[in-house]
């Protein structure tokens, strides 16, 4: 595994396993199978209601606490300096942890200064080693950032090779801020496995598409965290270190970036009305 290390000095796991959609159910045995096959950083959050899942996988994996980076983050129902403090405590109850790596606040929607006041003290008393956001596109992130005492120490976006997220990280740098990606193998949508280019470099090198997009993501460091529900598409996702890609190759996956900010307009009113009235 390959780490990238954040302005705090905090060493994260370049790659990681996601549960973004996996269901409560499913998301204790998916989480087994991630920590069996060695994946070490695990992403969740409030609003994923599986939290309790991944604190019962790690529980039984007998895998030390200090092996595994735990990341979750706040919800925007949970927005506010009080309610963001109590939902901290309650992530820490329901991952049966007593400190949380990374933090992250999970829509730039809502009293986040209030939030980002309760993860600062929360950082201070270590109950969290490293606080961040999340979906914060580059105008939203730069305010935010500008005005709050401890600099976000990761920014995690839609990011893969056909949303590249290429304009925000020269605005990542000014803070230290490193970038993280969710969806980074296009959510499998229509069009990213069967991509002319990453195919044809994914050929040349024996490897599948999906290697070569989570290959592409590490050696930009950018943290992936590609979500499977199959033990071995969870081991194939893994097996990214033991080949490089060329800067001509580099450059060619930069050519097909389809949406620079990803698919989802954080800014378009109608979303952020549906975000607020459904969850706010
Ligand atoms: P599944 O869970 O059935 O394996 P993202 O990480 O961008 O959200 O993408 C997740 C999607 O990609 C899921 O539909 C997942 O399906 C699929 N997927 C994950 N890993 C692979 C892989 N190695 N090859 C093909 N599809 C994959």
């Amino acid at each position: 595994m390959e780490y990238l290390k954040l302005s705090n000095g905090v060493e994260m796991p370049l790659l990681g396993y996601g549960v973004f959609q996996v269901t409560p159910e499913e998301c204790e045995r998916c989480v087994s199978d991630a920590l069996s096959v060695g994946y070490r950083l695990i992403d969740t959050a409030q609003a994923y209601f599986n939290e309790e899942g991944v604190g019962a996988a790690i529980a039984k994996s007998g895998i030390p606490r200090d092996e595994i980076f735990l990341v979750t983050k706040v919800w925007i129902a949970n927005a506010g300096e009080e309610k963001a403090a109590q939902s901290i405590d309650e992530s820490l109850r329901k991952l049966g942890t007593d400190y949380i790596d990374l933090l992250l606040i999970h829509q730039a929607y809502g009293d986040v200064f209030g939030s980002w006041r309760a993860m600062e003290k929360a950082y201070r008393d270590g109950k969290v080693r490293a606080i961040g956001v999340s979906n914060f596109q580059a105008g939203r992130f730069f305010d935010f950032a500008h005005y709050v005492d401890v600099k976000p120490m990761v920014n995690q976006l839609q990011c893969n090779a056909l949303m590249q997220q290429q304009g925000i990280e020269p605005i990542h740098n000014q803070f230290g801020t490193k970038m993280m990606a969710w969806g980074p193998l296009g959510q499998g949508a229509e069009g990213f496995f069967s991509n002319e280019v990453l195919n044809a470099i994914a050929a040349s090198h024996g490897k599948s598409v999906a290697q070569v997009a989570l290959r592409w993501l590490t050696q930009r460091g950018i943290v992936a965290i590609p979500k499977s529900t199959h033990r071995e598409r969870m081991e194939q996702n893994l097996n990214v270190f033991d080949f490089t890609l060329t800067d001509e190759e580099m450059a060619r996956i930069a050519t097909i970036n389809q949406h620079d900010t990803g698919t989802i307009n954080f800014g378009d009113p109608q979303f952020v009305k549906y975000l607020i009235e459904t969850y706010g």
